[in-house]
């Protein structure tokens, strides 16, 4: 991964990096919502920080029938508007090629040939491309193998083919397996980037930084000192209007195996012996691989789904999730999960990962934290105790920080022990955060740095373990759904779940 300078105490931040080589960027589903939320607000950015090269183009690929100048008009559209007509836009637009084409047909590779050659004539891009694939995941191995016979995937001269690919990456172990053959048969590992946006976000990446430059944290980061872990991806948001993938996907599947499995291998993993991409992600690799496999019995015993109902949130009332459009009336689709997992390691034996996750949450906030044992022996137990422990909070979204809780003196004669909070927000020290996560990840693969990504063997890793509680879930589908009203933090069952092991959830303050 590309590293920048230590920022110390409140000195400015300044923007630290090489803009990366000459490339052309050729985005598959120019025209989605992919492309339109996050790809064209990451790459202004970039042109903005000045990350990408002079040797630059983007050649949007998409089913519309589109010309060059309603392709940047389009663009432009997806911009801020005070970002329209600067000195920024003017280079970015300059830059824009389209082409029409089906993704299947293979006429559309040999004139998408035709016209790269074109674009680095015109713009020194030196056969460089970095191919986006923001398509739906059914295109992902035709698009490679197109590209394997249209000859746009091969290395030859200098030259360098990267393919980056979206999520879902599979919809099982087995889809996931095929896959990986499908596209490495075109591909060499170094040339394939399956993304996973959790990658690109600050908070994320920061569980490193705390974690490996940071010696006070390691010796107590282990079965030693740590009671258990809680990893916690609460959205209030619905499935919006994307009923009809999710309806056929789940929580399990759209969040486990790529974003939450990302939070607990950063979470959990050795200190890998450098930063670069495969010493990192052979740790990750190696940890989820650590993860106890579930038998039916445990997914019994460790496993809560949940589908939400009506109810109230931010003071509106929301429909159930079988009236969005898109989805079955008597659809029998998670929302909501929560899982009780353990890894088999010197490290982590006997200290229990609790994750939960879900849609119509009572707020929108991702956390893990860290519960620290007890004192070994309680000498204050006779004083009147509030109740307090020591957790380590990694806030990931929407707060951006870490805070430290531990007990103190509350002041006074009589002895008693409040609970206090020691925390850093990276508002207070680096300022408001105007970057999507696309951004780094976009500029990473340009360079040929692929620590944010995902290899073949954690994907799979992260779908051998959530396979047999798909197995399970669909063998036993659930008989009480909806089982939460939206507005709550999920069924009764995802407390019992902790609280069958004298545990609780920790308490997410509004
Ligand atoms: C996506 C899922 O990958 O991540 C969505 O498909 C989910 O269902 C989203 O809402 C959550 O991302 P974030 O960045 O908002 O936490």
């Amino acid at each position: 991964m590309a590293t920048a300078a230590t920022v110390h105490g409140q000195e400015e931040h300044e923007q630290i990096g090489k803009a990366a080589g000459p490339c052309v960027m050729v985005l598959f589903g120019a025209s989605g919502d992919l492309t339109k939320r996050k790809l064209v607000p990451a790459l202004y950015n970039l042109v903005k920080a000045k990350l990408l090269p002079k040797n630059f183009a983007v050649v949007g690929v998409a089913f519309d029938d589109l010309s060059r100048e309603q392709f940047r008009d389009q663009v432009t559209g997806f911009l801020q508007p005070e970002d329209r007509g600067t000195e920024a836009w003017e280079w970015f637009t300059q830059r824009l090629y389209y082409q029409r084409g089906e993704f299947a047909d293979p006429a559309t590779y040999s004139t998408l040939a035709a016209q790269l050659a074109g674009v680095d004539r015109e713009h020194g891009t030196q056969a460089n491309y970095l191919f986006y694939l923001a398509t739906a995941p059914k295109f992902f191995a035709t698009i490679v193998q197109q590209l394997g016979k249209a000859e746009l995937s091969s290395q030859k001269d200098g030259c360098w083919r990267r393919v980056v690919i979206e999520k879902p990456f599979g919809h099982d172990l087995d889809s996931a397996k095929a896959l990986n053959r499908d596209v490495k048969a075109v591909l060499a590992e170094n040339q394939i980037y399956r993304i996973d946006h959790y990658l690109g976000k600050e908070t994320v990446q920061n569980i490193m930084v705390f974690r490996f430059d940071n010696a006070i944290f390691e010796p107590i980061w282990n079965r030693r000192y740590i009671d258990h872990v809680q990893i916690t991806n609460a959205e209030t948001v619905g499935v919006e209007l994307r009923g009809g993938y999710f309806d056929t996907a789940g929580t399990l599947r759209d969040m486990v195996p790529n974003h939450i499995m990302q939070l607990l291998s950063l979470t959990a993993m050795e200190p890998p012996v450098s930063f670069q991409a495969d010493a990192v992600r052979n740790e990750q690799a190696k940890i989820l691989r650590a993860v106890q496999p579930l038998d039916s019995e445990d997914v019994l015993h460790s496993s809560v789904r949940g589908q939400y109902g009506e109810g109230v949130i931010a003071g509106e009332r929301v429909a159930a999730y079988r009236t969005e459009p898109g989805v079955a009336p008597e659809s029998k689709t998670e929302t909501f999960l929560a899982l009780k997992l353990n890894i088999d390691n010197w490290r982590w034996a006997g200290v229990p990962f609790y994750i939960r996750t879900g849609k119509r949450l009572a707020q929108r906030h991702t956390e893990i934290t860290i519960q620290f044992k007890r004192t070994p022996f309680e000498i204050f137990r006779n004083s009147p105790v509030h109740k307090h422990s020591n957790q380590l909070v990694m806030q990931i979204q929407p707060v951006e920080g870490i805070s430290l809780s531990f007990g103190a003196k509350v002041p006074g004669p009589v002895l008693r022990v409040g609970s206090v909070d020691m925390s850093f927000e990276y508002t207070k020290y680096f300022g408001a955060d105007a970057y999507t996560g696309y951004e780094v990840l976009i500029y990473e693969c340009m360079i040929g740095d692929a620590t944010l990504f995902q290899r073949a063997d954690m994907v799979e890793a992260g779908w051998s373990i959530v396979d047999p509680i798909l197995d399970v879930w669909q063998a036993l589908p659930p008989r009480r759904f909806p089982n939460y009203p939206s507005g709550t933090w999920g069924p009764a069952d995802s407390d019992e779940l902790l609280a069958r092991d004298g545990r609780q959830w920790r308490k997410i303050e509004p």
